[in-house]
């Protein structure tokens, strides 16, 4: 059976603007947080995902009762029946790693198996039990189970971060919520997701701050009340329809951003030629001018140039006169969609953690497979821009981040069209 794939035939500029869905990567932790509270918490602005459905089956499977209605998810906790998350819903994404903190929290124990999601390089989830431990969680692992038992109850204490990882980060604070005492955790992450979830939890009973900064502090409660909360705008997706404008010469905005999540996103925009102005939540973007190189771009946490925004950048690059280079320093192996692109004609070497990418005069269309999520957007970007028609396949990695991908790109007046199943 013939794979569905995206259609797009570029070389047009792109013009016109897209409302920003609400972030992935707030609402699928927001979702695991909606375990420790009693009762119904109201999620709004969620983003239709694949991931969002996984998270809401794992949900479903922990005796919770998740729904999802158009942009909303209401979850109703009534005291958790399982533990386990299943071994496929691992398997199926990543931020599966996310429920640990809630069920060691809430119920106390938690078996999972590895994560799965984007083949980034190995995800190792060392740091997510080693702060579990600190909190006195008992960890052992039997036929490649992870079994994490938290005792009567976890333990405020100390964690100094070796990385500030968004998802420690985020366990801790889910798991911290509900432990004995204070916990104080150092070298965290300051994604501003980070600073969505303390928001959601502490509208919930929780006592967080500093979240957003290098230091939080969480006291520990007995419990958490459910609420209702609308997810953060999506800064990646956003940026990813501002490459588009970009990458095609055109003028595109979006609208239901939150700018100054996306500064050191639009300062390389910015520094490729391309105007940018804002205006309270919309974002516009002039990409008629030349694009010229960026130097040199280096991936890092928060508020760095971000690691989700570097493939969809290098589409942008691609198209730019000089040779830019990009430092990838946050995952081993992201460049995944650099062999695809090379097939547009694009011209990229890749050594290490670099990639050097030498600007074309044009891209041509072919037939190429998204290898992850960000990899997949960025082929959709070049597409846009290459002269003929691509045909873009691995849809499922697409799917699990972009609500109405393809529509996106069609109300730009790009000629994008999903062909199904034959
Ligand atoms: C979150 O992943 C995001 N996912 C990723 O977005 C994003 O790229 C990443 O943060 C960095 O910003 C979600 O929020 C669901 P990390 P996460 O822990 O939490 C290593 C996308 O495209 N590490 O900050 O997994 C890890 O291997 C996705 O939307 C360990 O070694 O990222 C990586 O090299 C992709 N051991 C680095 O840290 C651990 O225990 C950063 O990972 C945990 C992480």
């Amino acid at each position: 059976m013939a794979e569905e794939y995206l259609s797009i035939t570029g070389g047009r500029p792109l013009r016109g603007e897209v409302t920003v869905q609400g972030a992935k990567n707030s609402a699928l932790p927001l979702m695991a947080a909606a375990l420790l509270c009693d009762g119904e918490t109201v999620l709004t602005n969620v983003p239709r995902l694949t991931d969002v459905y996984a998270a809401s089956r794992i949900l479903n499977q922990l005796g919770c009762r998740s729904h999802i209605e158009d942009h909303t998810v209401t979850v109703t906790q009534k005291g958790l029946t399982g533990c386990e998350i299943p071994d496929a819903d691992m398997r199926q994404m990543r931020s599966s790693v996310m429920f640990l903190g809630p069920l060691l929290g809430r119920a106390k124990r938690c078996i999972m198996t590895m994560p799965g999601g984007c083949e980034l390089g190995p995800r190792p989830i060392d740091m997510h039990l080693d702060a579990m431990r600190q909190m006195g969680a008992v960890i052992t692992e039997e036929q490649g189970k992870i079994i994490c038992d938290a005792g009567k109850r976890l333990c405020g204490t100390r964690i100094p971060l070796p990385f500030p990882s968004v998802g420690v980060t985020e366990n801790v604070l889910m798991a911290a919520a509900l432990a004995e005492g204070d916990t104080v955790l150092t070298n965290a992450a300051r994604e501003p997701e980070i600073a969505d979830l303390a928001a959601f939890l502490n509208a919930c009973g929780a006592e967080i701050s500093g979240a957003g900064e290098g230091t939080v502090y969480i006291h520990g409660k007995p419990g958490l009340h459910g609420t209702e909360y609308c997810v953060m705008p999506d800064r990646i997706a956003a940026f990813t329809w501002l490459c588009a404008g970009a990458a095609t010469g055109g003028t595109v905005s979006v609208r239901g951003a939150s700018p100054p999540d996306l500064e050191s996103s639009l300062t390389v925009l910015r520094a490729a030629g391309c105007r940018i102005g804002i205006c309270g939540d919309r974002i516009f973007l002039d990409g008629s001018g030349a694009l010229r190189r960026v130097r040199h771009i280096r991936t890092m946490p928060y508020p760095g140039f971000p690691t989700d925004a570097q493939a969809p950048v290098t589409a942008v690059l691609a198209l730019a006169r000089g040779t830019s280079m990009i430092e990838e320093t946050i995952f081993e192996s992201r460049y995944k969609h650099v062999g695809e692109l090379l097939r547009m004609g694009a011209d990229i070497r890749v050594s290490g953690s670099a990639a050097v990418i030498t600007g074309v005069p044009a891209l041509h269309g072919a037939a190429v497979t998204a290898p992850d999520l960000r990899g997949g957007a960025a082929l959709a970007v070049a597409a846009a821009a290459a002269e003929g028609e691509s045909r873009i396949s691995g849809l499922r990695h697409i799917d699990r981040g972009y609500e109405n991908f393809a529509a996106s790109f069609h109300s730009l007046g790009c000629e994008a069209v999903r062909c199904g199943l034959h």
